[in-house]
């Protein structure tokens, strides 16, 4: 009797040893945002995974004036330039997970997260990544971050219309579940 208890439970504690997924793994939300759009999707996504959240924040703020920060993004984007940022991360290696959101400026990433995703390796890691938009979608958004991780497994992004952020946290949700992030 004694020795079916013990291999019953030792049955059970590899079975849950095996049950590892992406819900028990430890994951970080890091993200960028100008306007507050993005930022509430990273907000969205801590509150339905309890997963950590970072903002990134750059050196240098980007203008308050959107027809300015429009044009500094456009000359920053189209010089391929890396702004420098205050966000530094020193365990990153506790985190199998990394959430990672952007505004859709110019079609692509806002500068600052590029200069995160060449600053941190993420290879071996999990990224998952998310942007919001004017209309123009994910664009070149989710390619361009993957061009910026090699090594890392890409899940499917969301992308979702800034006026719409407020209001997603279903959609958000949902897609959290398809991508198996939630149960
Ligand atoms: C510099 C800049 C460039 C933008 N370029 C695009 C674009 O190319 N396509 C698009 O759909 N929206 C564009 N937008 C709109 C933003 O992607 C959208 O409002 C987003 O939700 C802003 O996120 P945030 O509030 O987190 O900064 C741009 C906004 C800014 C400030």
């Amino acid at each position: 009797m004694r020795t079916t208890i013990l291999i019953l439970t030792l049955i059970a504690m590899v079975t849950s040893g095996l049950n590892l997924n992406a819900q028990s793994k430890k994951a970080l939300i890091v993200y960028y945002s100008w306007g507050g759009n993005t930022r509430e999707i990273a907000e969205q996504i801590k509150s339905i995974t309890g997963a950590e959240i970072l903002e990134i924040v750059p050196a240098n703020a980007y203008p308050g004036d959107y027809d300015e920060c429009v044009d500094q993004a456009k000359k920053e984007i189209n010089s391929d330039f890396r702004p420098a940022i205050k966000t530094k991360i020193n365990n990153l290696k506790d985190y199998d997970v990394i959430y990672v959101g952007s505004p859709n400026w110019w079609s692509t990433i806002a500068p600052p997260v590029a200069t995160f995703l060449s600053e941190n390796d993420l290879s071996g890691k999990t990224v998952v990544p998310f942007i919001t938009h004017g209309g123009g979608g994910k664009a070149k958004c989710f390619t361009d971050m993957q061009k910026l991780c090699s090594g890392a497994t890409i899940t499917e992004g969301l992308a979702i219309r800034d006026s719409r952020s407020k209001s997603s946290k279903a959609e958000v949700e949902n897609w959290l579940k398809e991508i198996n992030m939630i149960k």
